[in-house]
């Protein structure tokens, strides 16, 4: 069992007192080219990093509350919803105890909750619950905590359950508690990244059928390795221009009649003009870089592959307009220090950038990158070293 789940199991024992029944994980993530393309439809590549939240689950106490209305079964639905009290939440890195709420808090129960509440709609059966977290995927800094905590919660409540929801289910669910219950507009990718990836390959989503194929990614056994750098450089989607980009390329695809612009050609493009012609040019070549990254791994061409993660960051800083200065200084050091590539990953407007590189190189380009960041006035940045890790899984199941 990796650290993290035993930090869980223990803060069940403590909370408890007894031993947790199940015991699952699911780890943040990179993606390695494809951005801002999930939410119209097109394509994606990321990899699980070894950065996981762990959840240990145990059934929960029936305790009735008669201050609260008993809850509507469904019997058409098979709903059963929770009381309050059935269902405890503990965070074993906040150390505090929240039930669950039929509506967001703001506060990391969110994440759990908005699972619960997204099952509870698909008529799925869950009853009282008791469960606490650990995790330790830096919190939004763009590495996906929020994805890593609601994949870990639908596959271990599927699990204790015995709801068997297919795990591509479980990303679409965690999404829907992303965006109806905790409120953030967010695209598929991260939630299929958490529950869809293996170790030591990368992922190629289609993001409208969903399917998902693995593209084997083993870049330790040539001196390869993925830097993270984290911009500390805060980014809260809702406050930034997340959902206008969506809402634009929503309107560039209506310009131009079709259903999304992963249905759009670069020879569409002159059709648009102004920002709807920035924006939609970096989702279409977007997508078409994404294809020919899978093609370059599958002929293990590195450089090529790194060369489309330099472009993909172009596309982002002058098309998408959503880099920053930290952002682009990384990847420039990046680019001086013979990195394969550099981009930064995620939203934008903050939070990471990853260089792909030998190994060899990262503490070079780690303290250059720590100077010139000083020399400019910026945050201090935190580094991270990755290779593609194993997504979400069920490490303890004492029911079996
Ligand atoms: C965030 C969202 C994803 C995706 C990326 C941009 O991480 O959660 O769905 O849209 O931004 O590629």
């Amino acid at each position: 069992m990796r650290q993290i789940e035993q930090r869980a199991a223990q803060a069940y024992r403590e909370r408890f007192h007894q031993e947790p029944a199940l015991i699952a994980s699911a780890p943040g993530r990179i993606n390695l080219i494809g951005e801002h393309t999930d939410y119209n439809g097109g394509f994606v590549l990321p990899c699980a990093i070894s950065r996981r939240v762990a959840v240990a689950i145990g059934p929960g106490a029936l305790v009735a509350d008669s201050s609260r209305p008993v809850p509507q079964r469904s019997e058409a639905k098979r709903v059963s919803i929770p009381r309050p009290m059935e269902a405890k939440l503990y965070s074993a890195d906040f150390e505090e105890e929240r039930p669950l709420t039929a509506k967001k808090e703001g506060s990391w129960a969110d994440c759990p909750g908005g699972v619960v509440w997204a099952m509870q709609e698909r008529g799925d059966s869950v009853s009282a619950f008791q469960a606490t977290f650990a995790g330790n995927v830096p919190l939004g800094g763009g590495l996906s905590s929020s994805a890593a905590i609601e994949a870990a919660t639908a596959l271990a409540l599927s699990a204790f359950f015995h709801l068997d929801i297919a795990r591509r289910d479980l990303a679409v669910l965690c999404q829907q508690a992303e965006n109806a219950f905790v409120g953030v507009n967010s695209g598929i990718m991260d939630q299929c990244a958490s529950l869809l990836c293996k170790e030591g390959m990368a992922l190629r989503i289609d993001c409208r059928s969903l399917e998902a194929e693995q593209v084997p990614l083993d870049l330790a056994s040539i001196g390869l390795t993925l830097l993270v750098c984290d911009t500390q450089v805060s980014r809260k989607l809702g406050n930034t221009g997340y959902n206008d980009r969506r809402r634009m390329c929503e309107q560039a695809a209506s310009t131009l009649g079709v259903k999304q612009l992963r249905d759009a050609k670069v020879s569409d493009l002159d059709r648009l003009s102004g920002e709807e012609l920035r924006r939609a040019r970096h989702v279409v070549t977007e997508n078409e870089r994404v294809l020919q990254a899978v093609e370059a791994l599958g002929r293990r061409d590195f450089s090529r592959f790194g060369q489309l993660m330099y472009d993909s960051h172009r596309s982002m800083r002058g098309d998408y307009e959503i880099s920053t200065p930290e952002l682009d200084t990384f990847v420039e050091l990046a680019a001086a220090s013979d990195a394969l590539g550099a981009r930064l990953t995620g939203a934008g407007f903050g939070g990471c950038a990853i260089a792909l590189m030998r190994e060899a190189d990262v503490e070079g380009l780690k303290s250059t990158v720590l100077r010139h960041f000083q020399q400019r006035g910026f945050q201090q940045p935190v580094f991270y070293v990755f290779q593609p890790a194993q997504g979400a899984e069920i490490v303890l199941n004492a029911k079996g």
